[in-house]
């Protein structure tokens, strides 16, 4: 049978951290670490998944449910192509990803979205990049069963190595960022790992609910500042999370307006600034990344921060070029149980 292939980049986002299920805005950009697939369509319902970089060949059916299983997100993709009548049966799979999984650099996206992308070509179907990661997301909301966002979906979808997307959520409205001329965008992993399927990612998710509740607005981030203040009868986590995604939010849309202005001192600032938001508002940081971006920071950043999901996972710094191989060889000195990923840059 026919065989077709497709490949998605991995993404790193710059700033806007738990805008995406809140209405705001986020600031992704694509990495050179990517993954790509080859799929063969089949005339049964066996799903044959081989993946390296996850784990040995593994055969799954299309009726299957999700089982908390690295193959999921592959077999989640395969059932939702069908649905879109993209395939009609199983297929035989190969995935080849340089992605590192559970560093939040959104592994699980771009298989998904990689996969959809291969049965669209299959299938010589029309349909945009936006509607794929819309079918992408649903794949994890509703087969995998966590409650994402659609940043991750749109970044991988969308944007090419060395490019940024300045995605507003509520609308998936977006325009391609250049990133900061003569800065290099590093991607740190701190050595804790995290999984978003270990419920914390969820906890924040449900607390923004709780603050939807509160103040009676669906997309949290566009609350004014001071009527998150006024509001007396708020409890006060509650009123913290909804501080970090309104204040995030502004963050973001000044963030696209200095790499506009190619104002790095000024990025740099916001970056930092996202971070504390996200320390002390949202309370997403866990004490070595804390400490990893303050390092990175002292050494010459010109901004740095947790990025992804929480709790564990990568920092991303904005760092000159002139300084990057000194800034590196020293953060890690510092910190041996962290590792650089990946860099990307204009
Ligand atoms: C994960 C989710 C995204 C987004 C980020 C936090 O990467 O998949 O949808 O919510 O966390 O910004």
């Amino acid at each position: 049978m026919e065989s077709v292939r497709a490949q998605s980049p991995g993404r790193v986002n710059l700033i806007g951290e738990h805008t995406d299920y809140n209405g705001g805005m986020v600031l992704p950009a694509a990495l050179s670490v990517h993954l790509e697939a080859e799929l063969v369509p089949r005339a049964d319902e066996a799903l044959r998944i081989s993946a390296e970089a996850f784990g040995p060949l593994h055969e799954r059916r299309l009726g299957d449910e999700a089982q908390q299983h690295w193959s999921d997100p592959a077999v989640g993709a395969l059932r939702e192509a069908r649905s879109l009548g993209l395939i009609e049966h199983g297929a035989d799979i190969a995935i080849a990803s340089t992605i590192p999984a559970g560093a939040g650099l959104s592994s699980s996206a771009a298989l998904i979205v990689t996969l959809l992308k291969a049965a669209r070509k299959l299938a010589g179907a029309d349909i945009s990049d936006t509607d794929i990661a819309v079918a992408a997301r649903r794949v994890e909301t509703d087969y995998i069963g966590v409650p994402v966002g659609i940043m991750d979906q749109m970044a991988v979808a969308i944007a090419q190595p060395g490019e940024a997307i300045a995605l507003d959520t509520a609308t998936l409205d977006y325009r391609l960022v250049s990133l900061p001329e003569g800065h290099s965008i590093e991607v740190i992993h701190s050595g804790v790992t995290r999984q978003l399927t270990d419920g914390r990612y969820r906890e924040r998710k449900e607390e923004c609910d709780a603050a939807r509740l509160a103040f009676g607005r669906e997309d949290i981030c566009l609350l004014d500042p001071d009527e998150i203040e006024a509001k007396d009868d708020v409890d006060d986590r509650i009123r913290r999370r909804a501080r970090h995604c309104a204040s995030e939010h502004r963050r973001v849309l000044a963030a696209v307006e200095a790499l506009a202005a190619n104002d790095v001192k000024v990025f740099g600032a916001l970056m930092i600034a996202s971070h504390a938001s996200m320390r002390d508002d949202f309370e997403m940081s866990v004490p070595p990344i804390d400490a990893l971006v303050d390092n990175a920071i002292e050494l010459g950043a010109s901004g740095a921060r947790l990025t992804g999901g929480g709790f564990g996972g990568c920092i991303v710094a904005c760092v000159p070029e002139t300084a990057r191989d000194k800034w590196l060889e020293g953060l890690l000195a510092r910190h041996p149980e962290a590792r650089f990923i990946d860099r990307t840059s204009a």
